[in-house]
């Protein structure tokens, strides 16, 4: 029995590391640019668009329904994976989520840093009863006896409270507002702090297959199987995602490459995402109606001018037209006074000839 429990503790944490082999810089091995910081707190409501510059949506895409945004498998080769543009260092992640069932498919939403700390909440979709809890520390996967399984009933069928609680001491995962597991810096579990989470993470959010081939046998035993494509699609929704940020500053950045929070520093200045959730962007009519009363007087007055302005102008264009129109004339008169001169000189040469010629040239004026 305990030989059983050995076995499937260490099967738990497969997965995590298998979907961050890498990340697009790693400050322990380069220099990598600062982290952008969230620097607040927010709860962004997953019924409505994602703000885009402060979540990428790096693979598949999101359908978004009045109770959230679905993530779905629909055949072999999908995968999703919603990432935010955002940093928190320490923090707390509060994802209000529904599983997706089946055989090897893998629900996720966890918290990972540059240098692949990471903290995480996974459900495995051939139990729809429980989550799993997991952590890493620099990317470490020399053991996999980290994870750890909680309950939580109909995951598949009802919202719940999955929360991280994280700071430089401790670790902690609550489900509807119980705390089912704690993880402190030093203990044997984080290698006595060397690999306890703690540096600045973004958050992520994910659904892929576990079970097909390609997968090492332990991951596939992991996540319940082969998946059975025929009973796709395979859906998570996620209702809302409340992240607090325990620092504030504009940027986070890795100072050496001791992967420590102490090496981490917190650049001051004004945060990119703050300011967007502070300001977001509008519609144009909604910029309308924010403007205050003497804005709108103002835009008012301005289209007033400007069309007093276009009053004047089509003035003077007349003007000048109507002056031009009198030349004009008197020119047409000019004209038409050479014009009918020769016509009168033309007709009465024709009567003059019409009298002493043939009806040639008579026919011949017919036809013209
Ligand atoms: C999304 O849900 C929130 C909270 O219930 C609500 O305030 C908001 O109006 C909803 N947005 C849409 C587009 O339904
Ligand atoms: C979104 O993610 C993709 C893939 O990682 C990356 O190439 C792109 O630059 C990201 N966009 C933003 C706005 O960060
Ligand atoms: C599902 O997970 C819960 C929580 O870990 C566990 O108690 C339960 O036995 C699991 N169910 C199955 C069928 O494995
Ligand atoms: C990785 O973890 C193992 C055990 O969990 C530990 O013995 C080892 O020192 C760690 N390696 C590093 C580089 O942290
Ligand atoms: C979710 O759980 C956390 C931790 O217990 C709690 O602080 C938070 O208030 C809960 N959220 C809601 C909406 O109840
Ligand atoms: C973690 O620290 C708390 C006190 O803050 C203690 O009660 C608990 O036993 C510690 N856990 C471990 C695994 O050391
Ligand atoms: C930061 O934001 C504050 C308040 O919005 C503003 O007064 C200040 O000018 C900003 N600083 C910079 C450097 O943009």
């Amino acid at each position: 029995m305990l030989a059983l429990y050995f076995f499937l503790a260490t099967l738990v944490s497969y997965v995590a590391a298998q979907s961050n082999a890498e990340t697009s810089c790693n400050p322990l091995k380069t220099t990598c640019p600062p982290d952008p910081a969230l620097s607040t707190e927010h709860t962004f409501w997953f019924n409505e668009t994602l703000d885009d510059t402060l979540w990428n949506m790096t693979s598949g895409s999101l359908d978004y329904t009045s109770e959230g945004a679905q993530f779905t498998l629909n055949e072999e080769g999908d995968s999703l994976l919603l990432m935010s543009n955002f940093y928190i260092f320490f923090g707390v992640m509060e994802v209000h989520a529904k599983m997706a069932t089946g055989n090897g498919i893998i629900s996720g939403v966890i918290l990972e840093s540059d240098d692949l700390d990471e903290i995480d909440w996974e459900w495995v979709g051939s139990n729809t009863t429980g989550v799993q809890s997991d952590f890493f520390g620099k990317g470490n996967t020399t053991t996999w006896n980290r994870g750890a399984k909680h309950n939580a009933a109909n995951a598949n069928l009802d919202f719940h409270n999955y929360t991280t609680y994280w700071d430089q001491e401790k670790l902690q995962w609550w489900v509807d507002g119980d705390m089912v597991r704690q993880v402190n810096y030093s203990e044997r579990l984080t290698v006595y702090g060397q690999n306890y989470p703690q540096t600045p993470c973004r958050v992520k959010a994910s659904l892929w297959p576990s079970g097909v081939e390609g997968e090492s046998p332990g991951t596939i035993k992991w996540g319940g199987g082969m998946v059975d494509w025929s009973q796709a699609p395979f859906t998570m929704t996620i209702q809302r995602i409340r992240v607090e940020d325990f620092s504030s500053g504009k940027e986070y950045q890795y100072d050496g490459t001791s992967g420590s929070f102490h090496s981490i520093n917190v650049i001051g200045g004004n945060s990119t995402a703050e300011d967007r959730i502070a300001h977001p962007p509008e519609s144009l009519s909604e910029k309308w109606d924010d403007l205050p009363e003497g804005a709108h007087i103002g835009v008012y007055c301005g289209a007033a001018a400007a069309g007093a302005l276009v009053v004047v102008a089509v003035g003077l264009y007349c003007l000048k037209q109507r002056r031009r129109g009198r030349l004009e004339h008197a020119l047409d008169d000019a004209r038409y006074n050479t014009e009918r001169n020769e016509m009168e000189t033309y007709q009465n040469d024709w009567k003059q000839t019409e009298w002493s010629s043939t009806s040639i040239r008579h026919n011949g004026y017919q036809a013209m």
